[in-house]
């Protein structure tokens, strides 16, 4: 059997590391495609050094445009790449444009599709997360869902027969690299004290395109009373640049980390305020209280408890929800076993269509 597995953004060459390693324990062999969606060394190579990732065998290059031009860019070098390799499955994972272009590519070979994190949704169209993760779950052959809430989802969507539980493949990662993050020497590296920092993170588009949402976030992030590390993506920095928006003293804005330094952070910090899915679920796991700077999340179990508070971008309502203590106890276990990956192996194998694409 063979797999072709297609990454273009952070997250998933995250994701991809741990599905790779699994692929590789039952000697199936795998082409990885990087469509090239980001590629600045902090999004992209480091990852690939620090987690062991193969080297792609096709480096698409399509880098940052509009969406359209993004995809259909992608979509017509995926083509080609797709019938060399002719592989027995292709791979996607989450909800970026590199997600959509995969899934579209090879739904339109024929070839069978599986979709790593399918069935969550914020219901928010106007996000084009959710169009990318719509989009690809109806063309995939083979559904592969973090949660049994996205089971449910899609089932709801006609998709029921497609669905599989595997648990969640960022559990997997968290579990694999967690001892290292242990070792790591990055909150003394920054001189923080761990247990009084907040840690941050921003790059949604209806935050950092929109100047008074971006101004607002900032303005609580500067209202906190201990220092708030700020690794920003490259995105929130252009727009703090091009709205000329500055931070207060206790503001740390840092270049992105690697993804060990980044759990490192997590573990340590108080408090963890993001508009990423992945932070959102990793302070879950490691039991940090989160603030969502969003008004609505793919990962509804992560409130569970009070572990994590939907904001917006309120400065009022971010600070309020920043300085609450933490819940008492455990955050439940909702992700699985940590094994998410193992389990898409074996469905990917024992799938009945594999090698024929669904009708
Ligand atoms: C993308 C995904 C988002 C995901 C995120 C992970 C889409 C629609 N969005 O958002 O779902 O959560 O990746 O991090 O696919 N840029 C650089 N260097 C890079 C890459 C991007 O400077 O290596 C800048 C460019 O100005 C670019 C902007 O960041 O225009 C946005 O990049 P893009 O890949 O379009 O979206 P992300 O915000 O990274
Ligand atoms: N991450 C990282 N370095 C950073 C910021 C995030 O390694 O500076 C990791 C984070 O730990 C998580 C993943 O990147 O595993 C989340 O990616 P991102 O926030 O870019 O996208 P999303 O999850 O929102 O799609």
């Amino acid at each position: 059997m063979k797999v072709v597995t297609v990454v273009g953004a952070r997250p998933q060459f995250i994701k991809a590391a741990v599905f790779s390693r699994a692929l590789a324990a039952q000697q199936i062999s795998e082409v990885l495609i990087h469509t090239g969606q980001h590629y600045d060394r902090e999004l992209s190579d480091v990852f690939f050094e620090s987690l062991t990732l193969p080297r792609p065998a096709h480096q698409l290059g399509v880098g940052s445009a509009p969406h359209g031009q993004q995809t259909g860019r992608m979509l017509e070098l995926l083509e080609p790449a797709l019938q060399e390799e002719a592989p027995d499955w292709v791979v996607v994972f989450g909800d970026t444009n590199s997600t959509l272009a995969g899934a579209l590519a090879a739904a339109k070979l024929g070839m069978p599709l599986a979709h790593v994190e399918a069935g969550l949704r914020s219901f928010d169209r106007s996000m084009p997360e959710e169009l990318n993760r719509v989009l690809t779950d109806h063309a995939a052959d083979l559904l592969f869902c973090p949660t049994q809430t996205a089971v449910d989802q899609l089932a709801k969507e006609g998709l029921g027969d497609r669905a599989r539980l595997t648990g969640d493949i960022m559990y997997d990662a968290l579990r694999e690299q967690l001892p290292q993050a242990e070792q790591s020497d990055i909150v003394s590296r920054l001189e923080l004290t761990a247990g009084q920092y907040a840690l941050a993170t921003v790059h949604r588009a209806a935050n950092t395109d929109d100047a008074d949402a971006l101004g607002r976030i900032l303005a609580a992030f500067s209202r906190l009373d201990e220092t708030v590390v700020f690794p920003a993506h490259p995105r929130v920095r252009a727009a703090m640049q091009s709205a000329g928006l500055t931070v207060a003293e206790n503001v740390r804005v840092i270049d992105p980390v690697g993804y060990v330094e980044m759990l490192a952070l997590e573990r340590s910090a108080r408090v963890v305020l993001t508009d990423s899915g992945g932070v959102q679920k990793e302070a879950f796991l490691l039991g940090v209280p989160c603030v969502t700077l969003r008004e609505e999340t793919e990962w509804p179990e992560t409130a569970a408890g009070g572990w994590n508070v939907l904001a917006g971008s309120d400065s009022d309502r971010i600070v309020e929800a920043a300085k609450r203590t933490a819940p008492a106890g455990e955050p439940p276990s909702v992700f699985g076993d940590g094994r998410a990956a193992e389990c898409m192996v074996e469905f990917l194998r024992d799938d009945p269509s594999h090698g024929e694409r669904r009708g």
